[in-house]
C-alpha cells in the first residue's frame, strides 16, 4: 500500500473500522429513520429506543394506577435529586451537588444571580463573545432587575486573561463554542477566576455527554446545561444545575418557590430556604421530562467517556479530512480549531464547523438527502460526532453528499433562498 492510499480514506475502510468498533452496538438502542445520516445530536439528540417504554410505564402504571401516591410511591417529587446524582457521575460531581430543573437559561439566572450575591462588592459580570446568547440575555436582565450597576462585560475570547482582575464578581463562560466547537480551558480559566476571587459559572450544554467533564476537579463554582443535545432527553427535557458543596450554604437562588423550600408542606408564609441543592428547586418537577432523560442518561452512563471522546475525535478527524480532500476547492472553511485532544485542555468539542456563503443551501439540500446538520449565522454549516450512533462509514457518506450537492450547485436552489424559523 502506497503512503498516498493510506493517507485518503476509502468506504471499505470505513467499514472495517466500523466493524472493529467497540462502540458498535450502541448505535441500535436509538431510533434513527432509515437512510439518515444524522450530525445534529450537538442540537437535539436523536430518540433513544428505551425511553417511549420508560414514558408509557410512568403514564400508565405510574400515573394511571398510583394517581397522585405516586409522588411519594414511584419517587417523583425526589426525581430533580436522584437524577441529579446519576448525573453527577458524568460530569465529575458529588452526589448533592445537581439539581434537574428547569430550563438552561432560567438556571443561568438562578446561579449568577446567587454567585452575585456572594461577591457584593463587586459589580462585574465577565463573559465573552462567543457565549451563547440567551447567557448574555438573562444577565442583562438580572443586571437590570438588581438595579445596583452590574456590568456585563463581553470580550473577545483572546483577552479573558487580561480582563480577569480585582472588579470581576462572576466569570461566566461556555465552555464549548456553540458556533464553532472551540472549548475553553475550564480547570485553567477556573484558578485563573479565584486568583483575583472571582466566582466561575459555566454553561456546559455543549460539553456534557460530548466531551469528559471534571467540575470537582476543575474546581468549578456554578454550572447548568441542557439535556436535549447529547444527553438525548428529547426537545425542551429539562435543564440542570451545579452547586459546589463548599458553596451550598451560601448560594441562595432568587426563585424561592416552595419546593426549595425547607418545609413545603408546612406551608408557612415565610420562605425559607431548604439545606444543600434542594433549594435550588423551584416548583412542581415535570416528571414525564425526567423520566425520558433518565432513561437516556442510563445509555450514557453505561458508555465509557474516554472511549466516546476518543471515538468522536476520529470521526470529526475523518470529517475533516475528508471535506479538504474532496471538496478541497469548494469555498468551505474550517472554522473550528484544526486540532483536538482526548484530556483536557480539550481545543475542540463534539463538533465540526465550516463556513460557506452559500451555507444555509448547502445544509438544507443536505438535508434533503438524508443527512443532517444545521446552520447557524451568518455563514456557519456545523456538524455533530455523536460516538454512540454515527459510524465512519456515515462520515464517508455524508462526505460523498456535501461534494454532490457542491458539484451540481443543489445548494443554489431559490427555495433556499428565504430562511425558515428554525436553522
Ligand atoms: C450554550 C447554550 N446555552 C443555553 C442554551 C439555551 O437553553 P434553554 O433553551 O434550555 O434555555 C443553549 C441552546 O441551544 C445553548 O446552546
Amino acid at each position: 500500500m502506497t503512503a498516498s492510499s493510506t493517507a485518503i480514506p476509502t468506504h471499505a475502510n470505513c467499514l472495517a473500522r466500523d466493524a472493529a468498533d467497540p462502540l458498535g452496538g450502541f448505535r441500535d438502542r436509538f431510533a434513527l429513520p432509515e437512510g439518515v445520516i444524522y450530525l445534529d445530536g450537538n442540537s437535539l439528540g436523536p430518540l433513544p429506543k428505551s425511553v417511549p417504554e420508560r414514558v408509557n410505564r410512568m403514564l400508565v402504571e405510574e400515573w394511571g394506577s398510583h394517581l397522585i401516591t405516586g409522588w411519594l410511591k414511584d419517587g417523583w417529587m425526589e426525581l430533580p435529586l436522584t437524577l441529579g446524582d446519576r448525573l453527577a457521575q458524568l460530569v465529575g460531581a458529588q452526589p448533592g451537588e445537581i439539581a434537574v430543573v428547569d430550563t438552561t437559561s432560567v438556571n443561568l439566572f438562578k446561579m449568577l444571580s446567587a454567585a452575585l450575591a456572594m461577591r457584593p462588592d463587586r459589580k462585574v459580570i465577565l463573559s465573552t463573545s462567543d457565549n451563547f446568547p440567551t447567557d448574555l440575555y438573562m444577565a442583562q436582565g438580572l443586571a437590570a432587575l438588581l438595579d445596583k450597576g452590574h456590568e456585563l462585560r463581553v470580550v473577545d475570547p483572546d483577552d479573558l486573561d487580561c480582563s480577569l482582575d480585582e472588579t470581576v464578581a462572576v466569570l461566566m463562560l461556555t465552555e464549548v463554542d456553540f458556533k464553532t466547537g472551540r472549548v475553553h480551558d475550564m480547570a485553567r480559566l477556573t484558578a485563573a477566576a479565584h486568583r483575583v476571587e472571582a466566582l466561575t459559572l459555566w454553561d456546559l450544554a455543549h460539553s456534557a455527554g460530548a466531551i469528559p467533564v471534571d467540575l470537582n476537579r476543575s474546581r468549578a463554582d456554578f454550572a447548568v446545561g441542557c439535556s436535549y443535545k447529547y444527553l438525548n432527553a428529547g426537545p425542551g427535557g429539562p435543564a440542570w444545575l451545579f452547586v459546589a458543596n463548599r458553596h451550598q450554604q451560601t448560594a441562595h437562588q432568587p426563585l424561592t418557590g416552595w419546593l426549595g423550600h425547607a418545609a413545603p408542606f408546612a406551608f408557612d408564609l415565610d420562605y425559607r430556604p431548604a439545606d444543600g441543592i434542594r433549594r435550588h428547586v423551584c416548583s412542581s418537577p415535570g416528571v414525564i421530562g425526567l423520566v425520558a432523560f433518565e432513561a437516556a442518561l442510563d445509555i450514557m452512563l453505561e458508555a465509557d467517556m474516554g472511549a466516546m471522546r476518543r471515538k468522536s475525535i476520529a470521526l470529526q478527524e475523518l470529517f475533516i479530512t475528508l471535506v479538504e480532500t474532496r471538496c478541497g476547492e469548494a469555498g468551505l472553511r474550517l472554522v473550528s480549531p484544526r486540532e483536538a485532544s482526548e484530556t483536557a485542555p480539550f481545543l475542540r468539542g463534539g463538533q465540526v464547523s465550516f463556513a460557506h456563503p452559500k451555507g444555509y443551501g448547502i445544509v438544507q439540500a443536505l438535508i434533503e438527502r438524508g443527512v443532517i446538520g444545521d446552520f447557524r449565522d451568518p455563514n456557519i454549516l456545523r456538524f455533530g460526532f455523536t460516538p454512540l450512533y454515527v459510524g465512519f462509514a456515515d462520515v464517508f457518506d455524508a462526505v460523498e453528499h456535501l461534494k454532490a450537492v457542491l458539484d451540481t450547485g443543489e445548494h443554489l436552489n431559490p427555495r433556499y433562498t428565504d430562511r425558515a424559523s428554525v436553522t
